[in-house]
């Protein structure tokens, strides 16, 4: 049995013998500059190196790096499928390639994890338009001793690899390590491309050589990259000789408190297995997004609503281990005490918060669930209602088996059911939901509130002017606090009358005299600066990819969306209203720092 603390040891000591130096794991939640809300590659915070720029640790470096992927957050229940993995890399910044990679890989795979030579598979690019084929990587895999009928040439869509959607980026063709899971054949032609499961995908090296650009173009790189990933979780499950990512000592101990407390077998009851699976995997990752360097606490925006999609799916599920809830925190320490206390340190630190924020989500949820719950059966059994109806009186009739937007608006805005689990929870009755209805509901919803808020404004008073250079210093001062304490603080609350503005936000710790300090310079060099405040409206995810941020939900990728642009201080979806120049705000005085709530800060400031 190897562990994930030796195999994490074992990949450093490997690297670092190899002249790398370890950069040790960046935040998780993106930086806003590619358009990406999480890490999902341990390439990503490299970006700029890759690219050419100089990196302060040298030309060779090498790390572990969690990534969350939630893209496939439905497929989380199987055997293979996380949401939070950890990537082992090594890059080489313009230093060594092909040669001495091929080689490296090689002996990493033989002489310290113990793979056979003899049946390591290796596949490489074929070659287009784009790039050559990759004959010089399949020539030095095979002085290195892989037998020439383990190497194969694949097209881009295997051994390609780019981060998908984002222009400017370093991507290459990579060269992909197989390993069979056991030597039985399925069919006389098995290999890597047969789908039998018999060939697993141990890790890759991207030869990183071209920038994408606009229209599918690629240039070429001054410096040629290396860039390895060896996905952790699956390298573990591997060498241990399993098949289930549950049974690694990641999940040994949550999967065995959970079958504990429900007095149900993971091996034996498929249903408690998924379940299990589910919440276990679930509240790893919002452990580790509450838990990180930027943390961020559930929301009904960007990265904090993805955080809380998991936590209330997690929370359903507990209902279908017939669990209590609170049980979700029991699991969140093991991770945080017993399996990521060495590799995430962090982690123990903040683990009362962390817990706390979990239980809070819990508290939030649990009542509206029960009663989102019952909503949901209506909403049913109105339909199986009607159905018998309409089908004694018209043998002809169609019965319905979609769920309206309507429906789904409702459960949403009344019981906090995110839509995913509407869909899932109709999904396991045989029904679908017409999420497209539920989009319309939800802009029609958005179009009232403005209107209200419109109406109760009324005219342009003075009153309003004063309220509106309010509204722009507590963007301004969001804009600090992001500097000083990362992106993941985020508006909580805020509220503003004409004497003053009161604004609370996530921070872990009481802020000194010293930060408070900074932050009121910051506010007050901006007003200094006299910048004017511009407002433009565009579509979701180009505001999102312009690294704006804010309380908001968008309910389609390319909805149209308000962003308020103060210079290159801020940039934040929101309905406004806002000063028209910095300079109209005269002084920024904070006057108060207080707790709001368990990790939530409240400032009172003042303009004069
Ligand atoms: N960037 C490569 C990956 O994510 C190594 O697989």
């Amino acid at each position: 049995m190897i562990t994930s603390k030796e195999l994490r040891e074992k990949w450093i000591k490997f690297y670092e013998e190899r002249g790398h130096v370890n950069i040790g794991a960046v935040s998780l939640i993106g930086d806003g500059t590619t358009g990406v809300m999480f890490n999902v590659a341990g390439m990503q915070p490299l970006m700029p190196y890759l690219l050419g720029k100089k990196h302060p640790k040298g030309t060779r470096l090498c790390n572990v790096q969690g990534c969350v992927r939630t893209v496939d957050i439905d497929s989380v229940g199987d055997a293979t499928h996380f949401t939070f993995f950890e990537m082992m890399g090594n890059w080489s910044l313009g230093d060594y390639f092909k040669k001495e990679k091929t080689k490296w890989s090689l002996e990493l795979l033989t002489e310290v994890f113990g793979f056979d030579k003899d049946k390591i598979c290796s596949t490489v690019f074929e070659g287009n338009e784009s790039a050559p084929r990759d004959e010089e990587t399949a020539e030095l895999l095979k002085g290195l001793g892989i037998k020439p009928e383990n190497i194969f040439y694949l097209d881009k869509s295997n051994n390609w690899w780019e981060l998908e959607g984002t222009v400017g980026t370093p991507c290459g063709p990579d060269n992909e390590w197989f390993y069979p899971r056991h030597d039985n054949k399925c069919c006389p032609t098995c290999d890597v491309n047969c789908d039998c499961g018999r060939y697993v995908e141990i890790g890759n090296d991207v030869y990183m050589q071209y920038k994408k650009l606009e229209g599918g173009k690629y240039a070429e790189l001054d410096n040629k990259n290396v860039d390895t990933g060896f996905g952790l979780d699956r390298l573990l499950l591997f060498l241990n000789g399993l098949t289930d990512g549950y049974k690694t000592d990641l999940f040994d101990g949550a999967v065995k408190y959970l079958e504990q407390v429900s007095g149900k077998s993971y091996d034996n009851d498929l249903k408690a297995q998924k379940a299990i699976r589910i919440i276990a995997d679930h509240t790893r990752t919002a452990v580790m997004l509450i838990g990180d360097v930027n943390g961020i606490t559930p929301s009904n925006t960007g990265a904090g609503y993805i955080l809380r999609r998991l936590l209330r799916r997690a929370i359903r599920y507990c209902r279908d281990l017939e669990i209590n809830s609170n049980e979700m925190t029991a699991v969140a320490k093991i991770f945080i005490e017993k399996v990521y206390d060495s590799a995430y340190p962090l982690l123990l630190e903040k683990e009362e918060y962390i817990v706390s924020e979990i239980e809070k989500e819990i508290k939030k949820f649990e009542t509206a669930l029960g009663a989102g719950m019952k909503e949901f059966d209506k909403c049913i059994t109105g339909m199986e209602r009607k159905n018998a109806f309409m089908s004694a009186k018209d043998p002809a009739y169609v019965p319905e088996t979609t769920i309206s937007g309507k429906q789904a608006f409702r459960l949403y805005d009344t019981f906090g059911f995110p839509l995913e689990l509407t869909v899932e929870l109709a999904e396991e009755k045989g029904l679908t939901v017409d999420t497209a209805g539920f989009d319309e509901a939800f802009k029609a919803h958005q179009e009232l509130s403005k209107a209200q808020a419109a109406a109760a404004k009324g005219g342009l008073t003075e009153r309003n002017e004063i309220t509106a250079r309010y509204h722009t210093a507590t963007h301004i001062m969001l804009a600090g606090l992001r500097k000083m304490f990362g992106t993941g603080t985020e508006q909580k609350g805020s509220n503003i009358n004409e004497e003053r503005m009161r604004f609370d936000f996530n921070l872990d710790h009481k802020m000194t005299e010293e930060e408070l300090k900074t932050l009121e310079a910051f506010v007050n060099k901006a007003i200094a600066d006299e910048i004017e405040i511009t407002c433009t409206e565009l579509p979701y995810n180009k505001a999102v990819a312009e690294g704006a941020y804010g309380v908001f939900t968008a309910t389609s990728e390319d909805q149209p969306v308000t962003v308020y642009t103060i210079g290159d201080v801020d940039k934040q979806i929101c309905g406004g209203p806002h000063a028209k120049n910095t300079k109209e705000l005269g002084t920024f005085k904070i006057m108060k720092e207080e707790s709001s709530s368990s990790g939530v800060r409240r400032i009172k400031a003042v303009l004069k």
